[in-house]
């Protein structure tokens, strides 16, 4: 009897266990993730007691009753590897080492992360994970850490999907459920292949905080809000619970103006991005606090159904972002991208919406909404023209529900 070929490869297929690739959490992240991480304003600088007060801050400010949730220490925290490969913690800046952190975090509360790189070393010259990955994840796991961010510095000739999927395999086989957030400025477009590999991937290089500047470092520049939001053009349909497309940690409270830092921190929260502060806790202002932990903001960045904000109308210096909500509800976001306050007037009757990923049609011209305005207060309806100033550098929120 002849076995046509197609049988023999699938009993081949049956007999043989092929390693079987471990999947990534799906117990975290199923709305974008919330927390604080200390590069953005530590750089380097870090140390146990500084993280401790961090979530204490955390607590005290009131960010954790509004959804923050995560501390992370991002590069720098590492010492050498001891005789065996195994991590170390700088002895010198966490000398009672990284579990008794994240039971200090966790007595809060709070969860704990942690940072590496793919690469040999990580961007500020620290051990990598290369060829450790299982041993490192290993240690993550018993020092109860929650979230790895993991880095993409020197990693010349390494194929990004699969380091980055070792380290996801790595990290379930550990069965601890850690948040795994691939920071690899999306230079290898990984909204193409990290759906099932990362809860969030960074979308462009390192975020600086500026308006509308580039900075530049040489040999790499750093990029304003309007620069990152312009990088997130087509990347709306990757997201969802469970892989978000990640703006950046933020900048609220690191030198830009009160304006400038409600919008940055509007549009995080319309695209979905994950909203992890990045400023300094124990010393922030009231003005900054009253913004990271605006409940309506966050109520429409952690909305169930997890649909990043499409940009629905452009008309250059204006643009109108819009995200589908839960319930049939919306929020709508005009940001006024230039020097000057301007007059916007919407008259809501001569416009249609038409969205493929919510499967949501809306003629505004027949459905009536009402609206809220989410930072300012004020309520009206759909049935009138809609008309504000809005602010230079500057955003205004409404919330609508159809009535
Ligand atoms: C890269 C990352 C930053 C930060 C630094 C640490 O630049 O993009 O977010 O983690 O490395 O060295």
């Amino acid at each position: 009897m002849r076995v046509p070929f197609r049988f023999l490869l699938l009993a081949l297929a049956l007999c043989i266990p092929l390693p079987a690739s471990a999947q990534k959490s799906d117990q975290v992240a199923r709305t974008p993730q919330m927390g604080w991480n200390s590069w953005n304003t530590f750089g380097c600088n870090v140390d146990e007691r500084m993280i401790r007060e961090m979530a204490d801050a955390m607590v005290a400010s009131g960010m954790k009753d509004a959804g923050y949730e995560y501390i992370n220490i991002d590069d720098c925290w590492h010492g050498t590897r001891d005789a065996d490969g195994n991590i170390r913690p700088d002895p010198k800046t966490f000398p009672s080492g990284m579990k008794a952190l994240a039971d200090y975090v966790h007595a809060r509360g709070l969860k704990l992360g942690i940072y590496s790189d793919a690469g040999n070393t990580t961007c500020a010259g620290r051990p990598g994970s290369r060829g450790h990955e299982y041993q490192d994840a290993l240690a993550y796991a018993r020092w109860g850490i929650d979230y790895v961010k993991y880095d993409w510095c020197d990693t010349k000739d390494i194929n990004p999907a699969s380091a980055y999927a070792t380290m996801r395999d790595a990290i379930a086989r550990t069965g601890r459920p850690m948040l795994f957030s691939i920071c690899e400025w999306g230079d290898n477009k990984p909204w193409e292949w990290a759906l099932d590999v990362g809860h969030s991937w960074r979308t462009t290089g390192d975020i600086y905080p500026c308006w509308s500047c580039e900075h530049n470092h040489g040999s790499w520049s750093s990029l304003g809000v309007l620069p990152i939001l312009d990088k997130q053009a087509g990347l709306r349909k990757y997201a969802g619970p469970g892989r978000w497309n990640d703006m950046d940690m933020m900048e609220v409270g690191n030198g830009m103006t009160e304006e400038e830092d409600r919008a940055h921190f509007s549009l995080w929260a319309m695209l979905a991005s994950p909203l992890i502060a990045g400023n300094d806790l124990r010393s922030m202002s009231e003005a900054t606090r009253r913004i990271l932990t605006h409940r309506g903001m966050i109520a429409i960045n952690q909305d169930r159904l997890g649909i990043q904000a499409m940009k629905w109308i452009d008309e250059g210096e204006v643009e109108l972002y819009l995200k589908p909500l839960d319930k049939g509800e919306y929020a709508l976001l005009f940001l006024n991208r230039g020097d000057a306050a301007r007059e916007y007037t919407l008259d809501w009757a001569f416009h249609y919406m038409k969205d493929d990923i919510s499967k949501r049609e809306i003629d505004f011209g027949h459905q009536r909404f009402a609206w809220r305005d989410v930072w300012h207060g004020g309520e009206g309806s759909t049935a009138q023209a809609f008309t504000a100033t809005l602010p230079a550098h500057g955003v205004v929120v409404l919330r609508l529900a159809p009535r």
